[in-house]
């Protein structure tokens, strides 16, 4: 069965994957699902992060989609090798669920000089250790410091990522990091709302350490996957489409959604 390219988050956070992804393969068709009426889901227990996500991606792929990307780190942390491992193979084994995580922890290797890293997250992902347990399988020489910071994604998911308030936010949690460990020479923006505050954690991260958002190499890594997996490819419908569905009134996901993407949004409700 043919179809389009899933795209989860639980709310606006993957639409910084789906615009990467999408300029760089233009030619696909995307579904994008946000379970906004249900996010945040950084401060969720493991069991409920796991079946929300699972409600979506069963959603996703009874609208046909041959492939989902779980554009969301706390879903990627929390569900998605159980989906993987233990639904999967009784759902559909030949559609694939993949993360976001293991994308970004192949790229860390060539970036950190010091090989002191940090990572920011939501408290979930944090929790997990998600981060340093892959990062450790595929470069043992690096340390890893993770850094929770549960106010981010509230403040992105009620538009005041621009504000005083997400500034004062930005700078305690960076203080935090880098007192933790002040060798770090580059932090991922372990969540991919975080983005949208890249302006704010630039202007309070010292110059010299690099911060790496995840999209470009989410989208590179994709390219990857499909190259390898031609027959995957091939199930993938191309007219260069794309459909917005959230949980939430569709109204504030348009206006919202406008402002990730640069363009205009005209998102549908969805029960999950
Ligand atoms: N955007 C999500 C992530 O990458 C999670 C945000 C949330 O719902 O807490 O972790």
């Amino acid at each position: 069965m043919a179809g389009s390219i899933g795209i989860f988050d639980s709310g606006y956070g993957g639409l910084t994957v789906l615009r990467e992804i999408r300029q760089l393969m233009p030619e696909y068709d995307y579904l994008y699902l946000g379970d906004n009426a249900r996010a945040p889901y950084g401060t969720r227990s493991f069991e409920v992060v796991y079946q929300f996500t699972l409600q979506a991606v069963r959603r996703l792929f009874d609208m046909g989609c041959p492939l989902v990307v779980l554009a969301c780190n706390t879903a990627s942390a929390k569900a998605l090798r159980t989906i993987q491992q233990r639904d999967l193979p009784l759902i559909d084994p030949s559609r694939r669920v993949l993360g976001v995580i293991r994308p970004t922890a192949e790229c860390i290797g060539n970036i950190t000089q010091t090989r002191h890293i940090g990572i920011f997250a939501t408290p979930g992902t944090i929790r997990s250790q998600t981060y340093d347990i892959e990062i450790g399988k595929l470069f043992p020489d690096i340390r890893v410091t993770g850094q929770a910071c549960p106010m981010w994604v509230p403040l992105i998911e009620n538009g005041e990522y621009n504000s005083d308030g997400a500034d004062y936010f930005v700078k305690k949690n960076i203080d935090q990091l880098l007192t933790q460990d002040p060798d770090i020479d580059a932090i991922i923006l372990g969540c991919t709302h975080y983005p949208l505050l890249f302006d704010k954690i630039r202007k309070h991260t010292p110059s010299h350490i690099h911060l790496i958002s995840q999209g470009e190499y989410v989208a590179k890594s994709l390219a990857d996957y499909f190259r390898r997996h031609p027959d995957m490819q091939a199930r993938i419908t191309q007219q260069g489409t794309i459909r917005f569905l959230t949980t939430e009134h569709p109204t504030s996901f348009n206006e919202s959604a406008t402002a990730f993407l640069d363009h205009p949004v005209t998102a549908e409700h969805i029960h999950l």
